[in-house]
């Protein structure tokens, strides 16, 4: 039988692969100011140029989707993709000018089934989302399927060693090893480079992969 804080626990655990409801504002909330650096790293090491296409899969309060469009400026446009209706409605509420100006775009999707055409991004964060995503090999796959040939992706991760002494992590987080990762985006046609970044709630990985082909 669960106890009190097992509940609790799982019950956050949810909220963090799928935000919803009242709580899910508050976890929307946390997110944004937890993961602010890892974040910002990660849209830094997708060096976003302007005018460029970029995607921020799975971005739940939303902290990644202003230093994007940012860095894409006036003639770019940012993707924001979510399975939670809340934060794609959070996020609706928060960026009315952005999204009226056509400068971002926010749709319901998956990262195993991406609403974009193949080679029609430039650039893709996805940050502390892996762990929700049961079949790594397909998410791969869609990554490298949507992204232009000189495309960048960057998957942020939190060390998996780290990641497991947090006490939410062991009711449905996959926390799978970086070499595990890595070896996953070679496989679906990347090149890798790990990037160590600090400063964040746990250490943490921002993993650059380039398409080979
Ligand atoms: C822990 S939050 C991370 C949010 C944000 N990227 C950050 O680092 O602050 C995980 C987010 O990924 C979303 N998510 C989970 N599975 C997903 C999937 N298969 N495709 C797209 N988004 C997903 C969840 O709804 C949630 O908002």
């Amino acid at each position: 039988m669960k106890t009190v804080v097992g509940k609790a626990m799982s019950i956050l655990a949810g909220q963090l692969g799928h935000p919803r409801g009242p709580l899910g504002k508050l976890v929307a909330l946390v997110l944004n100011r937890g993961n602010r650096t890892v974040v910002a790293a990660s849209v830094t090491a997708a060096e976003v140029t302007a005018g460029e296409s970029a995607a921020d899969i799975g971005f739940g309060g939303g902290v990644g989707l202003p230093l994007l469009l940012e860095r894409a400026g006036a003639d770019g446009v940012v993707y924001g993709v979510e399975i939670s209706h809340d934060m794609l409605d959070g996020a609706r509420r928060r960026f009315t000018s952005e999204i009226g100006s056509g400068r971002l775009r926010l749709l319901e999707g998956s990262m195993d089934k991406l609403p974009f055409d193949a080679d029609s991004l430039d650039a893709v964060i996805t940050v502390n989302t892996l762990y929700f995503v049961p079949d790594l090999d397909r998410a791969c796959a869609e990554l490298a399927r949507v992204l232009r040939p000189k495309g960048r992706l960057v998957v942020g991760i939190g060390d998996p060693d780290a990641m497991a002494k947090m006490p939410f992590t062991e009711y449905g987080f996959r926390l799978r090893a970086v070499a595990d990762v890595i070896a996953a985006l070679q496989g679906a046609g990347f090149s890798v480079e790990d990037r160590p970044v600090s400063g964040g709630t746990v250490p943490f990985h921002a993993l650059v992969a380039r398409p080979t082909r």
